[in-house]
């Protein structure tokens, strides 16, 4: 069966781009046509300057939220990265496979290190952030990575640092693949279209969140940018606010935003519809969601199961990576203990 990995950063609250680029494919379609793990990625928010109660408070969040989304704990593993070990172990591994060049190369590397350089100085793990990336996806052997746009540069990486290993050391490792939702793979943001809705932001009114109340879903859809002109158009170039408005419209009535485009002849209306279509798109998602914050045992249970299904499935292939790139290996635990008892 297709093994199938993805990863949600807990650096905020989850919008509506996570949902429409992302969680709503694996909940749908892959948690039943693949062997699908999906994961917390909390070591990747702390590369980044980050507040530690917050990372915590929002790991749990984004766990409760992907089980409100609808993946199933019987059908796919949902566990934090930081719980396996085999993420970190992986990544020193393939550090000394990847270069300097090719980190610094990295779109989104450049851009948010430009950004905190601005506010002082640029954590490490930044920069080797899509190494520890391609470590969460290569420990499985991972097939397909479903992900929107912004993050198929980081898949690249990791496609080419299996294949630089397995010619290296010997086959270890599957060479996977990026795969992207068809509409909306790209959520902009409301008040900036030139910019994807990301939680990391904190630019509010263009961020539709997944918990927010269905009246601040309206009033930041009514408020979005449009762009000058009256008719309605579906055009990414010259008029991306509205084409945004558009993509999100289809990605939650399963329309076409051109065919969309020619039902109106107004920016109102299609605001109004746009505003409803997501109100409804989140209205189960914040009930269930509601549930399970009243029963965190079921959280946790699932949280640590997965954690232990994750680990089983990782380790031996993390172990033979180690074996084949010179490490010596470790002696039997047991071997260890009696040693120590003579
Ligand atoms: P992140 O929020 O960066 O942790 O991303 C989690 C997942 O959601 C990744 O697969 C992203 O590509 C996807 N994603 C995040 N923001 C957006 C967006 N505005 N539009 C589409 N997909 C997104
Ligand atoms: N870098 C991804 C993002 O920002 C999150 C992520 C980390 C991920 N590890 C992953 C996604 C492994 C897919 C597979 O969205």
């Amino acid at each position: 069966m297709t093994r199938v990995f993805s990863g949600v950063k807990p650096t905020g609250h989850l919008t509506l781009g996570n949902y429409l680029g992302a969680m709503r494919q694996w909940a749908t379609v892959d948690q039943y046509r693949a062997d699908a793990l999906f994961c917390i990625v909390d070591l990747h928010a702390l590369t980044v300057d980050h507040d530690p109660a917050r990372v915590r408070r929002l790991s749990r969040q984004a766990a409760t939220l992907l089980l409100a989304s609808g993946l199933d704990p019987e059908r796919c593993t949902v566990f934090v990265q930081s719980h396996v070990d085999e993420h970190a172990r992986l990544s020193y591994l393939l550090e000394c496979v990847a270069t300097d060049g090719e980190m610094r190369r990295m779109i989104q590397y450049k851009e948010k290190a430009a950004r905190e350089r601005r506010h002082g100085s640029v954590r490490l793990s930044l920069l080797t952030y899509p190494v520890l990336m391609a470590a969460d996806i290569l420990a499985y052997g991972t097939d397909e990575v479903p992900v929107g746009n912004d993050q198929t540069q980081h898949v690249e990486l990791a496609r080419d640092l299996a294949v630089r290993f397995n010619q290296r050391y010997g086959h270890t490792f599957v060479v996977p693949r990026a795969t992207n939702p068809v509409v909306a793979a790209r959520v902009m943001n409301l008040q900036d279209p030139a910019s994807k809705m990301g939680k990391s932001d904190d630019s509010g009114p263009g961020i539709v969140y997944l918990l927010d109340e269905p009246d601040v879903v309206r009033k930041k859809v009514m408020r979005a940018v449009t762009d000058s002109g009256s008719e309605v158009v579906y055009d990414r170039e010259s008029r991306p606010g509205l084409a945004n408005l558009l993509e999100i419209l289809a990605a939650c009535t399963g329309g076409d935003p051109e065919k969309l485009a020619g039902a109106y002849d107004g920016y109102g209306t299609l605001k109004r519809d746009t505003a409803d279509a997501v109100i409804e798109v989140l209205r189960p998602l914040r009930e269930r969601h509601q549930e399970l914050c009243a029963d965190p045992g079921y959280v946790d249970g699932v949280l640590r199961e997965g954690a232990g299904r994750a680990r089983g499935m990782a380790r031996p292939r993390v172990d033979s990576a180690y074996r084949a790139i010179g490490l010596l290996p470790a002696p039997e635990a047991e071997a260890v203990a009696l040693d120590a008892a003579r």
